[in-house]
């Protein structure tokens, strides 16, 4: 055989070499360090798709969040947005017509509203569809992540540009990892399902995304739902089997956005970072422990999703439930996810159930009035003061009181630790006022201990109830997050530990379940629009009323 002589590279090889250099730099840049481990970084590339992105959840929180988060620049600057709906529109209408109305506002300036709407883009289908997503939301998202990495080289190389547009892969399968000229988007980017749907959605829109070949095992796709989980513990743990079976827990991201609240957040580090606190944290000192979430807001415009939860579904199994976890938990290992869902699964199951008998219900005046409701002998509740007892040597006896409602007379969010009275007080104070811890959670962020305390003066001793604040600056509460940015950027980097686990999930219903069975079709008391709400006396004992510990005729 003649020896191989060496051929000069001719002009195309040249040419052809120079891609293959400059695609492996694409490459290079399309990948992360990986995992995405928790981290204070905003992971790059990432897409985000929207289902149910024309509805309420998604035009009043989801959107704006996104918008919110884009202004601050906690968005990746490449992030792809696809919102998912059955609606037939267009990207142009759809940005136009759902997201510029769902971020308008006049304090932000046209051009950042602009730059965000280029990042968003719109698909329509049936949500339960896997064709029409292998058909056409895998493609388009395909295709959007490769023109985002293409953008970056598209101002200076024209010709390269449009050579490697037309080697561009947007095979969901790995298969082809070895081909010469090959764009990988998809692969290297982190995907956030985000199901701004109702719960009854959520096993078919996985279920499709999993048929229609978007589901992969990289690690990098994250499921978002949102509350609520079900209506009881068995509605509950059917709808985690079916998302067991085609989804694993730490990809799934399970919203409750009080998790997000700052002030929720600074519970554990009250608790856990000062030892004042482990000190009287006990049946021995507190006497009782009140929740709250009251509402001037009413149910107008939401009684379709609302009649058929009320507002011990809406609120207190979740929200309530969990600054409850918070508060009654034990010391975890660490702050970090798991160890923190462990102690607060001990707290919610060692949470006997709820007693019918410790439950006083509400509706106000009006509420089966408005036209989205269209049961009018309904019988749902619009408020509910629950009296939970957790049975650990550190709370047993201790009452927890969670208290929700809708239009009362004001708003406010807080977690009140009653004290007991001081033992054998001197004579000259035994009038003084019980200690109380409070967290406010909002408005008026804010945490203060209720103290008894000497009014100055020459004149005789006198006692008055003062506190003592722990008070942010304004610049502290302008700048405090939205829960919903947190929760979201959260997702993104891959932190589970704001996010509620299946067995939280599970022992929270088991506290509220059987009495909401009792309750089915109980006619609620009835309170005025804008009053503080029913009366919840029958829930206090006759000494705690007689200590003046309770605020107001209503109880509370
Ligand atoms: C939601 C409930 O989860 O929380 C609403 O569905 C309620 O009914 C809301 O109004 C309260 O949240 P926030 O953040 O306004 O206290």
């Amino acid at each position: 055989m003649p020896p191989e002589v060496a051929r000069e590279p001719t002009v195309k090889d040249q040419e052809l070499a120079r891609l293959r250099d400059r695609v492996k730099e694409l490459e290079a840049r399309l990948s992360p360090p990986e995992p995405i481990k928790p981290s204070s970084d905003t992971p790059q590339f990432s897409s985000i798709v929207l289902f149910g992105a024309d509805g309420n959840l998604a035009t009043k929180k989801t959107f704006p969040t996104l918008f919110a988060l884009w202004r601050k620049k906690l968005l990746p600057r490449d992030v792809v947005i696809v919102g998912y709906a059955r609606a037939p529109m267009d990207t142009h209408q759809f940005r136009r017509e759902v997201v510029y109305k769902a971020i308008y506002s006049s304090a932000h300036p046209q051009r950042e509203r602009r730059r965000f709407l280029e990042r968003v883009h719109y698909c329509c289908g049936q949500f339960d569809d896997a064709t029409h997503v292998r058909e056409k939301l895998a493609p388009l998202l395909s295709k959007l992540e490769a023109q985002q990495v293409l953008g970056d080289c598209a101002s200076d190389d024209e010709p390269l540009r449009q050579h490697v547009q037309s080697r561009l892969v947007f095979a969901s399968s790995d298969s082809d990892e070895d081909a010469p000229i090959v764009i990988h988007a998809k692969r290297k980017r982190v995907r956030v399902y985000y199901m701004a749907v109702p719960p009854f959605l959520y096993a078919s829109i996985c279920r499709a995304l999993c048929t229609g070949g978007l589901r992969t095992t990289n690690g990098r796709d994250r499921f978002v739902l949102e509350k609520p989980f079900g209506r009881d513990a068995t509605s509950c743990a059917s709808l985690c089997r079916e998302l067991a079976a085609l989804l694993r827990e730490d990809e799934v991201y399970r919203i409750d956005h009080y998790l997000g609240k700052e002030l929720v957040m600074n519970v554990l580090v009250l608790r856990f970072g000062n030892a004042i606190f482990e000190a009287v944290w006990s049946r021995r000192y507190v006497e009782r422990v009140d929740i709250c979430c009251l509402e001037e807001v009413d149910c107008r415009g939401r009684g379709g999703y609302f009649d058929a939860y009320g507002i011990i579904r809406d609120v207190t199994q979740n929200h309530l439930a969990q600054l409850l976890a918070l508060v009654a938990m034990e010391q975890p290992l660490s702050l970090k996810a798991e160890d923190v869902r462990r102690e607060k699964v001990r707290a919610l199951r060692a949470c006997r159930a709820l007693d019918p008998g410790d439950c006083v219900r509400g509706q106000y005046d009006g509420y089966a009035e408005d036209s989205s409701i269209t049961n009018k002998e309904t019988t749902t509740e619009t408020f509910a003061a629950c009296k939970l007892f957790v049975d650990t040597p550190r709370w047993a006896g201790v009452p927890f009181v969670l208290t929700a409602g809708k239009a009362l007379k004001e708003k406010k969010v807080e977690v009140r630790i009653l004290f007991r009275d001081a033992p054998c007080r001197v004579p000259e104070l035994e009038g003084a006022c019980r200690n109380e811890l409070v967290v406010r959670v909002q408005p008026d962020e804010r945490v203060y201990w209720r103290v008894a305390n000497k009014v100055p003066g020459l004149e005789e001793l006198t006692v008055e109830p003062r506190r003592m604040n722990l008070m942010y600056s304004n610049t502290e509460v302008r700048s405090m997050p939205d829960a919903y940015e947190r929760l979201v950027l959260e997702v993104l980097r891959g932190d589970c530990t704001t996010f509620v686990g299946e067995a939280e999930l599970d022992a929270s219903w088991a506290v509220f379940s059987p009495a909401l069975a009792a309750l089915e079709g109980v006619v609620p008391g009835r309170y005025a629009y804008g009053s503080p709400g029913p009366c919840v006396d029958r829930l206090y004992d006759v000494t705690e009323r007689a200590h003046g510990v309770l605020a107001g005729g209503s109880g509370r």
